[in-house]
């Protein structure tokens, strides 16, 4: 049953935040337009973060950056513990990735996307000082079924009898990088296909999760921030995820573990990455992806194409806009 809680708490992020927060993607993706395909990741980021933040400040709420562009003083701009919002209204922890994507953006590839992910003050996990996490994401047929801990071709078998189909119909997504060679040749001597993303795990995983999608799993190494992010959204669909912080080395290993991280090869769970129901995710195309659609131009008008997806009530909604392109561009 939805529970109407969350939303009759003013202190919670509500519904109408989580509309209002598409503002702020559909902002960043259409200020990173005129750098689609100009092999510059470094000023598309910064368009999007601008836009994002300005955004930010006509929002009536109390956040905090859990996940942000990094340490204050590399990111002079949404750096995690910035505080946003106008101050008034529900205290959140808050996510930005104002481009997951900012190689595919530069390229003019697919699947870039403007997020945010929001959640009740405290429920977040601080990953920052750990780079990568090793994730595992399904959509429901998966929950209590697949675990991180199994090797993969237990866990498409394990999938496939779930979701009531032959191995070799069932779809993996991963991060097409040299450290996921051995993963890549396990999964397809399961029986397994594989979609090779070369950028972009959010759209991978939410991809994973979704009912009637392309693929069944995703899974492999990708950023921390990226995975806490994907639980937003995951807690929405009703499908699991699991993280294991993967350090690059020592040293990185010693500062998650004077952050309090478990860095030895613990599983978060979904709950560990972000707790509770109660949380928002916002995305809006940046590029064409499976998704959604890109920012496309029309003469006057520009077109935007956002998903909104809240825990507490379950859903996924789409929001298409069209801009006046005078106005933007
Ligand atoms: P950016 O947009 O910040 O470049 O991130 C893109 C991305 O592909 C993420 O989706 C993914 O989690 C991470 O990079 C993987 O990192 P790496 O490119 O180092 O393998």
């Amino acid at each position: 049953m939805v529970s109407l809680t969350s939303d009759m708490n003013p202190l919670h992020p509500d519904r109408n935040l989580a509309l209002e927060l598409v503002r702020a993607t559909e902002a960043a993706s259409i200020r990173a337009v005129p750098f689609i395909g100009r092999g510059d990741k470094e000023a598309a980021d910064g368009a999007a973060v601008d836009a994002m933040r300005a955004f930010f400040s006509t929002v009536n709420f109390d956040g905090t950056i859990v996940i942000g562009e990094g340490e204050k003083d590399n990111a002079p701009m949404l750096y995690n513990g910035e505080r946003v919002g106008s101050g008034r209204g529900p205290q959140c922890d808050v996510a930005v990735d104002p481009i997951d994507g900012t190689s595919l953006t530069a390229a003019g590839r697919q699947n870039a996307l403007s997020v945010i992910a929001v959640s009740d003050q405290g429920t977040m996990l601080d990953a920052s000082s750990v780079f990568y996490m090793d994730k595992l994401v399904t959509g429901p047929a998966g929950v209590g079924v697949v675990d991180i801990r199994l090797p993969i071709g237990e866990n498409i078998r394990l999938l496939a009898k779930a979701l009531g189909k032959p191995v070799d119909e069932i779809v993996v997504s991963v991060l097409n990088r040299p450290r996921h060679e051995q993963l890549i040749a396990d999964i397809r001597a399961a029986g397994a296909g594989t979609r090779l993303m070369s950028d972009g795990d959010v759209a991978g995983g939410i991809n994973a999760a979704r009912h009637n999608a392309r693929t069944d799993m995703c899974v492999g190494i990708g950023g921390s921030p990226e995975g806490i992010v994907t639980a937003c959204a995951i807690k929405a669909l009703g499908g699991h995820i699991q993280g294991v912080l993967a350090p690059r080395n020592d040293d990185e290993k010693e500062k998650g573990r004077e952050a309090g991280l478990l860095v030895d090869g613990e599983v978060y769970e979904a709950d560990d990455l972000v707790k509770g129901k109660n949380t928002i995710f916002v995305a809006t195309g940046v590029t064409d992806g499976q998704l959604v659609q890109g920012v496309r131009r029309e003469g006057d008008f520009l077109y935007t194409e956002s998903v909104v997806l809240r825990g507490a009530s379950g859903t996924l909604r789409r929001i298409s806009s069209e801009h006046l392109t005078s106005k933007w561009l």
